[in-house]
């Protein structure tokens, strides 16, 4: 009976590696670095309509968005709708203000979650991840500075 659990842990594990693989942000990691992210991230499912991030609150996790799709509101207004393979929740942690916006699933998703802390950790170890972080964030900004009234 027990000796089930280490096979379907490494299974599980295997999946969300697998998973990760798919996943443009991480496309220029090694195994090693894949491996390291997957311990630190937690593979979350989620209904359609659950809010992932709430605008203007403090930020405490960074999000991969693995399956589904999430629409992106400012101030009541849709300003995107983001799909597999898209991130969110940088900004409040690189520039610590406020949630930008709030994030809610707009199908079932499935969501990568790190904590802001290993989401530093990472930037730190792994600078391949920086320049689409940075170049994102910074779209983002400008994005948002236009758009605002
Ligand atoms: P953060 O501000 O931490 O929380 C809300 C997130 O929504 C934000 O990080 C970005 O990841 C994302 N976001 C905010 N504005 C936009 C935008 N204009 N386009 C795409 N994503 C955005």
């Amino acid at each position: 009976m027990g000796g089930y659990r280490v096979p379907v842990m490494a299974l599980r594990a295997n999946a969300k590696l697998e998973l990760m693989k798919k996943v443009p942000l991480f496309e220029h990691c090694s195994k090693k670095d894949l491996q390291r992210i997957a311990e630190l991230a937690d593979e979350l499912p989620l209904s359609a309509g659950r809010v992932l991030i709430e605008e203007g609150e403090r930020g405490r996790e960074f999000f991969v968005l693995v399956d589904g799709t999430v629409d992106v509101r400012r101030k009541g207004r849709k300003v995107t709708t983001l799909g597999p393979g898209d991130f969110f929740g940088e900004m409040a942690l690189l520039s610590r203000a406020p949630r930008a916006a709030t994030v809610t699933a707009a199908t079932d998703v499935t969501v990568l979650v790190i904590s802001d802390r290993a989401f530093v950790d990472l930037l730190d170890r792994m600078p391949e991840l920086w320049v689409k972080v940075a170049r994102a964030l910074a779209e983002r900004v400008s994005d948002n500075e236009s758009g605002t009234p």
